[in-house]
């Protein structure tokens, strides 16, 4: 069983709010040629519009089997080929123009180490010219000292917010009623890192934006939205 597992029932409710990056990507997907990479694909919450809307098949990796199964499900005969596996050393059959990483998945990767591999396996996935598009939240202070230790409820589904500064890491607790289902932790990644994983593995930063309408990286961003391109 992976980690995630039992998070897949409640997945829908804790991503709703979560809309404005499928455009974002559907875009991207339309530039490239099939097939698309994506990353952590969960349950083809972005697969699936990008499989619907562009009509390209897209490789879907993620190392959750009850995730995987629901993205299986919900495509029905779209052209996604959900696998499992994980993102730190995946390998395609041929290099791709796009791998996508969205939802702040890399998040997911708690050390430099896992990130490096991630960043270093999506490069040798890539074409030359080939991009590599992902997201992940500003850790914000602010924001933190708001949420610590807060209990937050939807449709009888809770999470407990608990940050761990010392580990640049967030906890949700997850469950349903009495029942608790685990703990997913969110390790979050600085400007830096993040500019010195796509040197790392040999990628150029092509853009950063401040969110999915391609809104400049300023001061005000919450979020980091990069297009990393193999030189
Ligand atoms: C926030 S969900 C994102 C799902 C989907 N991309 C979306 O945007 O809705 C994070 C996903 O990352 C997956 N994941 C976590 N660690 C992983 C790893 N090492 N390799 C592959 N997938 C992983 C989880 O199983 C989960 O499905």
């Amino acid at each position: 069983m992976s980690q995630y597992d039992p998070f897949a029932a409640d997945y829908d409710l804790w991503s709703a709010e979560m809309t404005e990056d499928v455009p974002f990507y559907v875009d991207l997907a339309r530039d490239a040629s099939e097939p698309i990479v994506e990353l952590a694909v969960g349950a083809g919450r972005v697969a699936i519009p990008i499989a619907r809307e562009t009509g390209k098949r897209v490789i879907g990796i993620d190392r959750s089997p009850a995730m995987l199964a629901v993205g299986r499900e919900r495509a029905g005969g779209l052209p996604i080929d959900f696998r499992e596996g994980d993102f730190r050393n995946f390998q395609v059959e041929e290099p791709v123009e796009l791998v996508i990483c969205p939802f702040r998945a890399l998040m997911h990767a708690p050390t430099w180490g896992d990130r490096r591999r991630v960043f270093e396996a999506a490069a040798a996935a890539l074409r030359p010219g080939g991009r590599f598009a992902f997201n992940v939240f500003v850790f914000s202070p602010f924001v933190a000292a708001h949420n610590h230790d807060t209990l937050e409820r939807l449709d009888g589904a809770w999470q407990r917010i608990r940050h761990v500064p010392a580990d640049n890491r967030i906890d949700l607790e997850r469950g349903r009623d009495d029942e608790t289902h685990g703990v997913i932790s969110l390790s979050w990644l600085t400007k830096s890192e993040c500019e010195g994983l796509i040197d790392v593995s040999g990628l150029e930063v092509e853009a950063l934006y401040g969110w999915f309408d391609r809104r400049p990286f300023d001061e005000e961003a919450l979020e980091l939205v990069y297009l990393a391109r193999k030189p």
